[in-house]
Protein backbone atom coordinates (compact mmCIF):
# COMPACT_ATOMS: atom_id res chain seq x y z
CA UNK A 1 0.00 0.00 0.00
CA UNK A 2 1.62 3.50 -0.97
CA UNK A 3 4.92 3.78 0.55
CA UNK A 4 4.41 0.65 2.60
CA UNK A 5 3.85 -1.44 -0.65
CA UNK A 6 6.51 -4.29 -0.03
CA UNK A 7 7.21 -4.71 -3.65
CA UNK A 8 6.96 -8.21 -3.67
CA UNK A 9 8.26 -10.40 -0.83
CA UNK A 10 8.32 -13.64 -2.05
CA UNK A 11 9.83 -16.87 -0.01
CA UNK A 12 8.71 -19.91 -2.48
CA UNK A 13 8.92 -23.01 -0.57
CA UNK A 14 10.13 -23.43 2.80
CA UNK A 15 13.77 -22.65 1.88
CA UNK A 16 13.67 -18.99 0.58
CA UNK A 17 13.85 -16.31 2.99
CA UNK A 18 11.87 -13.39 2.67
CA UNK A 19 13.37 -10.62 0.49
CA UNK A 20 14.66 -7.67 2.94
CA UNK A 21 13.23 -4.22 3.04
CA UNK A 22 13.25 -0.90 3.88
CA UNK A 23 11.84 0.04 6.57
CA UNK A 24 9.12 2.40 6.81
CA UNK A 25 8.42 2.09 10.49
CA UNK A 26 6.66 4.38 12.39
CA UNK A 27 8.51 5.76 15.21
CA UNK A 28 5.58 8.93 15.76
CA UNK A 29 2.89 7.92 17.98
CA UNK A 30 2.09 10.87 19.91
CA UNK A 31 -0.64 9.44 21.88
CA UNK A 32 0.20 10.80 25.05
CA UNK A 33 0.93 14.33 24.51
CA UNK A 34 -0.89 17.05 26.71
CA UNK A 35 -1.57 20.41 25.77
CA UNK A 36 -2.48 23.83 27.08
CA UNK A 37 -3.22 26.13 24.81
CA UNK A 38 -6.09 28.64 25.63
CA UNK A 39 -8.96 29.02 22.71
CA UNK A 40 -8.43 33.01 21.15
CA UNK A 41 -10.50 35.25 23.06
CA UNK A 42 -13.19 36.06 20.26
CA UNK A 43 -16.54 37.01 20.84
CA UNK A 44 -16.91 33.24 19.71
CA UNK A 45 -20.97 33.05 20.81
CA UNK A 46 -21.90 36.09 18.89
CA UNK A 47 -20.24 35.14 15.69
CA UNK A 48 -21.76 32.11 15.79
CA UNK A 49 -24.59 33.23 16.42
CA UNK A 50 -25.00 34.75 13.55
CA UNK A 51 -22.95 32.90 10.61
CA UNK A 52 -24.05 29.03 11.69
CA UNK A 53 -27.68 29.81 12.20
CA UNK A 54 -27.81 31.30 8.76
CA UNK A 55 -25.41 28.25 7.36
CA UNK A 56 -27.88 26.01 8.78
CA UNK A 57 -31.00 27.38 7.44
CA UNK A 58 -29.31 27.12 3.68
CA UNK A 59 -28.07 23.90 3.84
CA UNK A 60 -31.92 22.69 4.72
CA UNK A 61 -33.18 25.08 1.96
CA UNK A 62 -30.66 23.34 -0.88
CA UNK A 63 -31.12 19.63 0.45
CA UNK A 64 -32.50 18.34 -2.15
CA UNK A 65 -29.82 20.25 -4.43
CA UNK A 66 -26.76 18.20 -2.49
CA UNK A 67 -28.94 14.98 -2.98
CA UNK A 68 -29.07 15.51 -6.33
CA UNK A 69 -25.40 15.80 -6.84
CA UNK A 70 -24.73 12.65 -4.81
CA UNK A 71 -26.55 10.94 -7.47
CA UNK A 72 -24.91 12.32 -9.71
CA UNK A 73 -21.23 11.33 -8.43
CA UNK A 74 -23.14 7.79 -7.10
CA UNK A 75 -23.84 7.47 -11.04
CA UNK A 76 -19.78 7.22 -11.92
CA UNK A 77 -18.81 3.06 -11.22
CA UNK A 78 -15.33 4.62 -10.01
CA UNK A 79 -14.69 1.12 -8.92
CA UNK A 80 -10.85 1.32 -7.87
CA UNK A 81 -10.11 -2.41 -7.98
CA UNK A 82 -11.50 -3.32 -11.31
CA UNK A 83 -8.92 -2.05 -14.19
CA UNK A 84 -12.05 -2.50 -16.30
CA UNK A 85 -13.31 0.64 -14.67
CA UNK A 86 -10.46 2.70 -14.55
CA UNK A 87 -11.91 5.61 -16.89
CA UNK A 88 -14.75 5.80 -14.61
CA UNK A 89 -11.89 6.52 -11.86
CA UNK A 90 -10.60 8.66 -14.35
CA UNK A 91 -13.84 10.50 -14.96
CA UNK A 92 -14.87 10.89 -11.32
CA UNK A 93 -11.81 12.78 -10.13
CA UNK A 94 -12.40 15.40 -13.28
CA UNK A 95 -16.15 15.44 -12.23
CA UNK A 96 -14.71 16.14 -8.60
CA UNK A 97 -11.97 18.77 -10.15
CA UNK A 98 -14.88 20.53 -11.98
CA UNK A 99 -17.05 20.62 -8.79
CA UNK A 100 -13.91 22.15 -6.18
CA UNK A 101 -13.55 24.84 -9.44
CA UNK A 102 -17.03 25.81 -8.67
CA UNK A 103 -16.59 26.62 -5.35
CA UNK A 104 -13.70 28.96 -6.19
CA UNK A 105 -10.83 26.65 -5.80
CA UNK A 106 -7.44 26.12 -7.66
CA UNK A 107 -6.68 22.72 -8.45
CA UNK A 108 -4.28 20.38 -10.02
CA UNK A 109 -4.20 16.87 -11.03
CA UNK A 110 -0.88 14.42 -10.22
CA UNK A 111 0.05 11.95 -11.68
CA UNK A 112 1.24 8.58 -9.35
CA UNK A 113 2.29 6.59 -12.27
CA UNK A 114 1.48 2.85 -13.01
CA UNK A 115 -0.12 -0.09 -11.10
CA UNK A 116 1.34 -3.74 -12.13
CA UNK A 117 -2.03 -6.17 -12.53
CA UNK A 118 -1.22 -9.79 -13.46
CA UNK A 119 2.32 -8.41 -15.37
CA UNK A 120 -0.04 -5.35 -16.86
CA UNK A 121 1.20 -1.87 -16.31
CA UNK A 122 -2.15 0.09 -15.93
CA UNK A 123 -2.14 3.60 -15.39
CA UNK A 124 -3.26 4.94 -11.99
CA UNK A 125 -5.63 7.73 -11.84
CA UNK A 126 -4.28 11.22 -10.72
CA UNK A 127 -4.87 12.66 -7.58
CA UNK A 128 -6.86 15.94 -7.15
CA UNK A 129 -4.91 18.40 -5.02
CA UNK A 130 -6.97 21.44 -4.47
CA UNK A 131 -6.44 25.01 -2.40
CA UNK A 132 -8.79 27.47 -1.20
CA UNK A 133 -7.93 30.59 0.46
CA UNK A 134 -4.72 31.91 1.27
CA UNK A 135 -5.51 34.31 4.03
CA UNK A 136 -1.96 34.42 6.82
CA UNK A 137 -4.06 35.25 9.48
CA UNK A 138 -6.58 32.22 8.82
CA UNK A 139 -5.64 28.43 10.04
CA UNK A 140 -5.35 26.10 6.98
CA UNK A 141 -7.24 22.42 7.33
CA UNK A 142 -6.11 20.02 4.71
CA UNK A 143 -9.01 17.61 3.76
CA UNK A 144 -8.23 14.32 2.23
CA UNK A 145 -11.28 12.09 1.33
CA UNK A 146 -11.88 8.98 -1.79
CA UNK A 147 -13.82 9.19 -4.44
CA UNK A 148 -13.28 5.28 -5.67
CA UNK A 149 -15.96 2.64 -4.32
CA UNK A 150 -15.96 -1.12 -3.57
CA UNK A 151 -16.96 -3.39 -6.46
CA UNK A 152 -21.67 -3.50 -6.72
CA UNK A 153 -24.04 -5.13 -8.36
CA UNK A 154 -28.00 -5.67 -8.13
CA UNK A 155 -27.42 -9.56 -8.55
CA UNK A 156 -25.46 -9.23 -5.28
CA UNK A 157 -28.56 -8.70 -3.24
CA UNK A 158 -29.00 -5.32 -4.24
CA UNK A 159 -32.72 -4.03 -3.75
CA UNK A 160 -32.12 -1.48 -6.50
CA UNK A 161 -29.19 -0.44 -9.04
CA UNK A 162 -25.94 0.24 -6.68
CA UNK A 163 -24.95 3.16 -9.03
CA UNK A 164 -28.16 4.62 -9.21
CA UNK A 165 -28.45 6.43 -5.92
CA UNK A 166 -32.22 6.24 -4.90
CA UNK A 167 -34.25 7.62 -1.71
CA UNK A 168 -35.93 5.37 0.71
CA UNK A 169 -37.52 5.97 4.29
CA UNK A 170 -35.05 8.56 4.56
CA UNK A 171 -32.31 6.79 3.50
CA UNK A 172 -30.33 7.23 0.66
CA UNK A 173 -29.10 3.96 -1.22
CA UNK A 174 -26.05 3.47 -3.46
CA UNK A 175 -22.77 1.97 -3.57
CA UNK A 176 -20.51 5.28 -2.28
CA UNK A 177 -23.23 6.67 -0.83
CA UNK A 178 -21.56 7.03 2.07
CA UNK A 179 -18.16 5.66 1.89
CA UNK A 180 -17.18 8.28 0.85
CA UNK A 181 -18.38 10.16 -1.90
CA UNK A 182 -21.34 11.89 0.77
CA UNK A 183 -18.75 12.79 3.10
CA UNK A 184 -16.60 14.09 -0.06
CA UNK A 185 -19.09 16.37 -1.12
CA UNK A 186 -20.11 17.41 2.38
CA UNK A 187 -17.27 19.10 2.08
CA UNK A 188 -18.08 21.23 -1.02
CA UNK A 189 -21.64 22.08 0.09
CA UNK A 190 -20.03 23.09 3.47
CA UNK A 191 -17.86 25.94 1.29
CA UNK A 192 -20.95 26.21 -0.72
CA UNK A 193 -23.07 27.27 2.16
CA UNK A 194 -20.83 30.05 3.23
CA UNK A 195 -20.52 31.35 -0.11
CA UNK A 196 -24.28 31.13 -0.18
CA UNK A 197 -24.74 33.37 2.52
CA UNK A 198 -22.26 35.94 1.52
CA UNK A 199 -19.80 35.27 4.22
CA UNK A 200 -16.20 34.45 4.00
CA UNK A 201 -14.62 31.04 5.13
CA UNK A 202 -13.19 30.81 8.11
CA UNK A 203 -9.98 29.11 7.41
CA UNK A 204 -8.02 27.94 4.35
CA UNK A 205 -8.64 25.28 2.94
CA UNK A 206 -6.23 22.51 1.32
CA UNK A 207 -7.54 19.54 -0.67
CA UNK A 208 -6.35 15.63 -1.19
CA UNK A 209 -8.99 13.63 -3.28
CA UNK A 210 -7.81 10.35 -4.72
CA UNK A 211 -9.54 7.24 -6.31
CA UNK A 212 -7.49 4.60 -5.56
CA UNK A 213 -7.98 4.29 -1.12
CA UNK A 214 -10.04 0.85 -1.77
CA UNK A 215 -7.15 -0.39 -3.17
CA UNK A 216 -4.44 0.42 -1.07
CA UNK A 217 -3.83 4.02 -2.04
CA UNK A 218 -1.06 3.01 -4.29
CA UNK A 219 1.27 5.95 -5.16
CA UNK A 220 -0.38 8.72 -2.62
CA UNK A 221 2.26 8.29 0.00
CA UNK A 222 5.38 9.00 -2.46
CA UNK A 223 3.48 11.90 -4.18
CA UNK A 224 2.69 13.21 -0.41
CA UNK A 225 6.14 12.43 0.96
CA UNK A 226 8.37 12.73 -2.20
CA UNK A 227 6.60 15.80 -4.09
CA UNK A 228 4.05 17.18 -2.43
CA UNK A 229 5.92 17.86 0.96
CA UNK A 230 8.99 18.92 -0.38
CA UNK A 231 7.33 21.51 -2.59
CA UNK A 232 5.68 23.20 0.66
CA UNK A 233 2.00 21.38 0.31
CA UNK A 234 2.22 21.32 3.98
CA UNK A 235 4.01 24.06 4.90
CA UNK A 236 1.06 26.46 6.20
CA UNK A 237 -1.09 23.27 6.87
CA UNK A 238 -2.41 23.61 10.78
CA UNK A 239 -4.53 20.50 10.78
CA UNK A 240 -5.72 17.81 8.54
CA UNK A 241 -9.75 16.16 8.94
CA UNK A 242 -10.66 13.27 7.29
CA UNK A 243 -14.48 12.05 6.96
CA UNK A 244 -13.92 8.61 5.86
CA UNK A 245 -15.63 6.66 8.94
CA UNK A 246 -18.94 6.10 10.47
CA UNK A 247 -20.81 6.56 13.81
CA UNK A 248 -19.82 3.43 16.29
CA UNK A 249 -23.77 3.32 16.33
CA UNK A 250 -26.75 4.60 14.89
CA UNK A 251 -27.46 7.69 17.37
CA UNK A 252 -24.56 8.98 18.86
CA UNK A 253 -22.11 10.73 16.73
CA UNK A 254 -18.28 10.24 17.71
CA UNK A 255 -15.10 11.64 16.80
CA UNK A 256 -11.96 9.05 16.09
CA UNK A 257 -8.52 9.07 17.25
CA UNK A 258 -7.07 6.03 15.70
CA UNK A 259 -7.80 3.14 13.10
CA UNK A 260 -5.85 -0.03 12.50
CA UNK A 261 -3.65 -0.77 10.02
CA UNK A 262 -3.23 -4.03 7.67
CA UNK A 263 -1.44 -6.89 6.36
CA UNK A 264 -2.87 -8.19 3.47
CA UNK A 265 -1.72 -11.68 2.62
CA UNK A 266 -1.59 -13.73 -0.70
CA UNK A 267 -1.12 -17.16 -0.10
CA UNK A 268 -0.87 -19.46 -3.41
CA UNK A 269 -0.49 -22.72 -3.69
CA UNK A 270 0.25 -24.79 -7.50
CA UNK A 271 0.28 -28.56 -8.27
CA UNK A 272 -0.29 -28.66 -11.63
CA UNK A 273 -0.02 -26.00 -14.70
CA UNK A 274 -3.96 -26.38 -15.59
CA UNK A 275 -6.90 -27.39 -13.12
CA UNK A 276 -7.67 -31.69 -13.73
CA UNK A 277 -10.45 -33.88 -13.87
CA UNK A 278 -11.27 -35.38 -10.61
CA UNK A 279 -12.31 -38.71 -11.88
CA UNK A 280 -8.83 -38.90 -13.76
CA UNK A 281 -6.21 -37.38 -11.81
CA UNK A 282 -7.94 -37.96 -8.35
CA UNK A 283 -6.11 -39.97 -6.18
CA UNK A 284 -2.65 -39.81 -7.95
CA UNK A 285 -2.09 -35.89 -7.40
CA UNK A 286 -1.18 -34.09 -4.29
CA UNK A 287 -3.69 -31.83 -4.59
CA UNK A 288 -2.96 -27.58 -4.06
CA UNK A 289 -6.63 -26.52 -2.22
CA UNK A 290 -5.81 -29.18 0.72
CA UNK A 291 -2.48 -28.23 0.88
CA UNK A 292 -3.77 -24.62 1.00
CA UNK A 293 -6.79 -25.20 2.97
CA UNK A 294 -4.38 -26.90 5.55
CA UNK A 295 -1.68 -23.73 5.87
CA UNK A 296 -5.00 -21.30 6.48
CA UNK A 297 -6.30 -23.80 9.29
CA UNK A 298 -3.18 -23.11 10.69
CA UNK A 299 -3.95 -19.47 11.65
CA UNK A 300 -6.19 -18.49 13.80
CA UNK A 301 -8.97 -20.30 16.09
CA UNK A 302 -12.28 -20.79 16.60
CA UNK A 303 -12.42 -17.96 19.07
CA UNK A 304 -10.63 -15.66 16.53
CA UNK A 305 -7.16 -15.98 18.73
CA UNK A 306 -4.39 -15.82 15.94
CA UNK A 307 -1.92 -18.40 16.28
CA UNK A 308 0.92 -17.06 14.19
CA UNK A 309 3.81 -17.51 16.81
CA UNK A 310 4.94 -13.95 18.52
CA UNK A 311 2.68 -12.01 16.97
CA UNK A 312 0.73 -10.06 20.25
CA UNK A 313 4.33 -9.69 21.02
CA UNK A 314 4.90 -6.27 20.14
CA UNK A 315 1.15 -5.28 20.92
CA UNK A 316 1.00 -1.61 22.88
CA UNK A 317 0.07 -2.99 26.96
CA UNK A 318 -3.42 -2.30 28.16
CA UNK A 319 -2.84 0.14 30.58
CA UNK A 320 -5.12 1.30 33.29
CA UNK A 321 -5.91 4.71 31.99
CA UNK A 322 -6.85 3.58 29.00
CA UNK A 323 -8.69 0.82 30.16
CA UNK A 324 -11.06 3.05 31.76
CA UNK A 325 -12.09 4.86 28.41
CA UNK A 326 -13.90 1.79 27.29
CA UNK A 327 -16.36 1.45 29.69
CA UNK A 328 -18.10 4.96 28.98
CA UNK A 329 -18.53 4.47 25.35
CA UNK A 330 -21.79 4.07 23.87
CA UNK A 331 -21.61 1.05 22.18
CA UNK A 332 -24.26 -1.75 22.85
CA UNK A 333 -23.45 -5.45 21.81
CA UNK A 334 -27.08 -6.54 21.32
CA UNK A 335 -28.00 -3.83 18.58
CA UNK A 336 -24.58 -4.37 17.05
CA UNK A 337 -25.48 -8.38 17.16
CA UNK A 338 -29.03 -8.38 16.37
CA UNK A 339 -27.75 -5.68 12.96
CA UNK A 340 -26.06 -8.90 11.72
CA UNK A 341 -28.08 -11.41 12.85
CA UNK A 342 -25.09 -13.14 13.86
CA UNK A 343 -25.76 -16.00 16.16
CA UNK A 344 -23.07 -15.21 19.15
CA UNK A 345 -20.36 -12.48 19.37
CA UNK A 346 -17.09 -13.44 20.22
CA UNK A 347 -15.79 -12.87 23.92
CA UNK A 348 -18.77 -12.91 24.97
CA UNK A 349 -20.56 -10.04 23.88
CA UNK A 350 -18.55 -8.05 26.60
CA UNK A 351 -18.74 -4.59 25.70
CA UNK A 352 -15.08 -3.54 26.43
CA UNK A 353 -13.70 -6.51 25.32
CA UNK A 354 -15.76 -6.16 22.09
CA UNK A 355 -14.49 -2.46 21.56
CA UNK A 356 -10.55 -3.74 22.08
CA UNK A 357 -10.99 -6.01 19.56
CA UNK A 358 -12.37 -4.00 17.30
CA UNK A 359 -9.51 -1.35 18.06
CA UNK A 360 -6.57 -1.96 20.12
CA UNK A 361 -5.86 -5.86 19.53
CA UNK A 362 -5.50 -7.04 16.00
CA UNK A 363 -7.86 -9.46 14.09
CA UNK A 364 -7.00 -12.05 11.44
CA UNK A 365 -9.69 -12.44 8.60
CA UNK A 366 -9.50 -15.75 6.11
CA UNK A 367 -11.08 -13.61 2.93
CA UNK A 368 -11.60 -15.89 0.11
CA UNK A 369 -9.66 -18.90 -2.48
CA UNK A 370 -9.00 -17.03 -5.97
CA UNK A 371 -9.14 -20.33 -8.36
CA UNK A 372 -11.34 -22.55 -6.03
CA UNK A 373 -14.56 -23.52 -7.98
CA UNK A 374 -17.20 -21.17 -6.10
CA UNK A 375 -19.88 -20.88 -8.66
CA UNK A 376 -23.14 -23.14 -8.04
CA UNK A 377 -22.84 -26.51 -9.30
CA UNK A 378 -21.03 -29.64 -8.48
CA UNK A 379 -18.07 -28.81 -10.67
CA UNK A 380 -15.44 -32.22 -9.94
CA UNK A 381 -12.22 -30.14 -11.14
CA UNK A 382 -9.17 -30.36 -9.04
CA UNK A 383 -7.53 -26.59 -9.05
CA UNK A 384 -4.39 -26.31 -10.53
CA UNK A 385 -3.37 -22.90 -8.65
CA UNK A 386 -5.31 -21.75 -5.50
CA UNK A 387 -4.69 -18.22 -4.15
CA UNK A 388 -5.82 -18.05 -0.68
CA UNK A 389 -6.44 -14.21 0.81
CA UNK A 390 -6.33 -13.51 4.43
CA UNK A 391 -5.42 -10.20 6.38
CA UNK A 392 -4.37 -9.62 9.99
CA UNK A 393 -5.69 -5.97 11.25
CA UNK A 394 -2.48 -4.35 12.74
CA UNK A 395 -2.30 -2.13 15.55
CA UNK A 396 0.35 0.00 17.46
CA UNK A 397 2.88 -0.71 18.35
CA UNK A 398 2.92 -3.46 14.92
CA UNK A 399 5.25 -2.53 12.68
CA UNK A 400 4.12 -4.39 8.92
CA UNK A 401 7.88 -5.53 8.17
CA UNK A 402 7.69 -7.25 11.62
CA UNK A 403 4.47 -8.97 11.31
CA UNK A 404 4.95 -9.78 7.53
CA UNK A 405 8.38 -11.38 8.75
CA UNK A 406 6.04 -13.40 11.39
CA UNK A 407 3.92 -14.32 8.92
CA UNK A 408 6.20 -15.98 6.58
CA UNK A 409 8.25 -17.64 8.96
CA UNK A 410 5.17 -19.37 10.33
CA UNK A 411 3.84 -20.25 7.08
CA UNK A 412 7.22 -21.60 6.31
CA UNK A 413 7.10 -23.57 9.25
CA UNK A 414 3.55 -24.65 8.40
CA UNK A 415 4.69 -25.94 5.23
CA UNK A 416 7.73 -28.00 5.93
CA UNK A 417 5.68 -29.60 9.15
CA UNK A 418 3.46 -30.60 5.84
CA UNK A 419 5.64 -31.73 3.57
CA UNK A 420 3.95 -31.34 -0.08
CA UNK A 421 5.95 -31.19 -3.04
CA UNK A 422 4.18 -28.65 -4.31
CA UNK A 423 5.08 -25.12 -4.75
CA UNK A 424 4.38 -22.49 -2.04
CA UNK A 425 4.63 -18.54 -2.56
CA UNK A 426 3.18 -16.06 0.18
CA UNK A 427 3.27 -12.12 -0.68
CA UNK A 428 2.47 -9.31 1.40
CA UNK A 429 1.02 -5.64 0.97
CA UNK A 430 0.45 -3.34 4.48
CA UNK A 431 -0.72 -0.23 5.53
CA UNK A 432 0.34 0.80 9.06
CA UNK A 433 -1.98 1.56 12.55
CA UNK A 434 -2.93 5.15 13.25
CA UNK A 435 -3.62 6.73 16.94
CA UNK A 436 -3.75 10.44 17.41
CA UNK A 437 -3.93 12.58 20.56
CA UNK A 438 -7.41 13.19 21.47
CA UNK A 439 -7.01 15.55 24.35
CA UNK A 440 -6.20 18.41 21.14
CA UNK A 441 -7.64 21.67 20.90
CA UNK A 442 -8.70 19.78 17.73
CA UNK A 443 -10.10 17.50 19.00
CA UNK A 444 -12.09 20.30 21.38
CA UNK A 445 -13.08 22.19 18.48
CA UNK A 446 -14.86 19.32 16.58
CA UNK A 447 -16.49 17.88 19.66
CA UNK A 448 -17.71 21.42 20.38
CA UNK A 449 -19.28 21.55 15.91
CA UNK A 450 -20.62 17.93 16.89
CA UNK A 451 -22.46 19.32 19.90
CA UNK A 452 -23.64 22.11 17.97
CA UNK A 453 -25.20 19.85 15.70
CA UNK A 454 -26.43 16.62 17.57
CA UNK A 455 -26.75 18.56 20.87
CA UNK A 456 -24.60 15.90 22.60
CA UNK A 457 -20.79 15.47 23.32
CA UNK A 458 -19.63 13.13 20.77
CA UNK A 459 -17.77 9.75 22.10
CA UNK A 460 -13.91 9.62 21.27
CA UNK A 461 -13.25 6.71 19.43
CA UNK A 462 -11.49 4.38 17.58
CA UNK A 463 -11.53 2.47 14.67
CA UNK A 464 -11.40 -1.03 13.62
CA UNK A 465 -11.08 -0.18 9.49
CA UNK A 466 -7.65 1.11 7.75
CA UNK A 467 -7.36 4.34 5.81
CA UNK A 468 -3.66 4.09 4.78
CA UNK A 469 -3.07 7.66 4.01
CA UNK A 470 -3.99 8.88 7.12
CA UNK A 471 -0.63 8.02 9.70
CA UNK A 472 1.32 9.60 6.02
CA UNK A 473 -0.65 13.15 6.30
CA UNK A 474 0.27 12.96 9.80
CA UNK A 475 4.11 12.24 9.26
CA UNK A 476 4.16 15.02 6.22
CA UNK A 477 2.13 17.99 7.48
CA UNK A 478 3.69 17.05 11.20
CA UNK A 479 -0.01 18.21 12.39
CA UNK A 480 -2.93 16.92 14.08
CA UNK A 481 -5.43 14.57 12.18
CA UNK A 482 -8.46 14.16 12.85
CA UNK A 483 -11.80 11.91 11.72
CA UNK A 484 -14.60 13.78 11.69
CA UNK A 485 -17.77 11.03 10.28
CA UNK A 486 -20.57 11.80 8.64
CA UNK A 487 -22.38 8.61 8.22
CA UNK A 488 -24.15 6.01 11.02
CA UNK A 489 -22.82 2.52 11.82
CA UNK A 490 -25.38 0.70 9.98
CA UNK A 491 -24.20 2.25 6.30
CA UNK A 492 -22.88 -0.95 5.15
CA UNK A 493 -20.25 0.27 3.49
CA UNK A 494 -18.92 -2.30 1.47
CA UNK A 495 -22.01 -4.18 1.25
CA UNK A 496 -25.07 -4.96 0.06
CA UNK A 497 -27.57 -1.65 -0.05
CA UNK A 498 -25.03 0.62 1.36
CA UNK A 499 -26.77 3.64 2.61
CA UNK A 500 -26.59 7.56 3.80
CA UNK A 501 -29.41 8.70 6.35
CA UNK A 502 -30.52 11.79 4.39
CA UNK A 503 -29.85 13.18 8.52
CA UNK A 504 -26.32 11.99 8.49
CA UNK A 505 -25.97 13.60 5.13
CA UNK A 506 -27.52 17.29 5.77
CA UNK A 507 -26.70 17.35 9.00
CA UNK A 508 -23.59 16.24 8.54
CA UNK A 509 -22.64 19.17 6.35
CA UNK A 510 -23.89 21.53 8.87
CA UNK A 511 -21.24 19.48 10.93
CA UNK A 512 -18.51 20.14 8.19
CA UNK A 513 -19.56 23.91 8.56
CA UNK A 514 -19.58 23.97 11.94
CA UNK A 515 -15.72 22.33 12.25
CA UNK A 516 -14.79 25.21 9.64
CA UNK A 517 -15.78 27.55 12.12
CA UNK A 518 -14.81 26.24 15.41
CA UNK A 519 -10.97 25.60 13.92
CA UNK A 520 -11.54 28.83 12.41
CA UNK A 521 -11.19 30.36 16.07
CA UNK A 522 -8.49 28.08 17.52
CA UNK A 523 -5.36 30.48 17.89
CA UNK A 524 -3.24 30.51 14.61
N1 LIG B 1 -13.74 4.05 5.02
C1 LIG B 1 -12.99 2.85 5.11
C2 LIG B 1 -12.14 2.79 6.37
C3 LIG B 1 -12.95 2.49 7.60
C4 LIG B 1 -13.51 1.24 7.75
C5 LIG B 1 -13.13 3.44 8.56
C6 LIG B 1 -14.26 0.95 8.86
C7 LIG B 1 -13.88 3.15 9.66
C8 LIG B 1 -14.45 1.91 9.82
C9 LIG B 1 -12.08 2.72 3.90
O1 LIG B 1 -12.69 3.14 2.72
C10 LIG B 1 -11.73 1.26 3.70
O2 LIG B 1 -12.61 0.50 3.39
N2 LIG B 1 -10.46 0.93 3.85
C11 LIG B 1 -9.95 -0.36 3.54
C12 LIG B 1 -8.48 -0.17 3.34
C13 LIG B 1 -7.78 -1.26 2.65
C14 LIG B 1 -8.32 -1.59 1.30
C15 LIG B 1 -6.34 -0.90 2.53
C16 LIG B 1 -10.22 -1.33 4.67
O3 LIG B 1 -10.24 -0.95 5.84
O4 LIG B 1 -10.42 -2.52 4.37
MN1 LIG C 1 -13.67 4.90 2.92
MN1 LIG D 1 -14.08 1.57 2.06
Amino acid sequence: MSLITRGLRVCYGSSLPAIALTSTANKFRPFCRTYSVTQKQVPKKMAAERTLPQIFKFVDKNAESYKALLKEAVAIPSVSCDPKYRDDCVRMVHWMQDKLQEVGASTELRDVGYQTIDDKQIKLPPVLIGSLGNVPTKNTICVYGHLDVQPALKSDGWETEPFDLQERNGKLYGRGSTDDKGPVLGWLHAINAYKGIGEELPVNLKFIFECMEESGSEGLDELLMEKLKPEGFFDNVDYVCISDNYWLGTTKPCITYGLRGISYYFLEVECAKMDLHSGVYGGTVHEAMSDLIYLMNTLVDKDGKILITDVYKSVAPLVESEKKLYNSIDFDPEAYRQSIAAHKLAHNGVKEQLLMHRWRYPSLSLHGIEGAAFQPGAKTVIPGKVIGKFSIRIVPNQEPEEIEQLVFDYINKKWAERGSPNKMRITAQSGRAWTENPNHPHYQAAARATKLIYQTDPDMSREGGSIPVTITLQEASSRNVLLLPMGAGDDMAHSQNEKLNVRNYIEGIKLFAAYLYEVGILPK
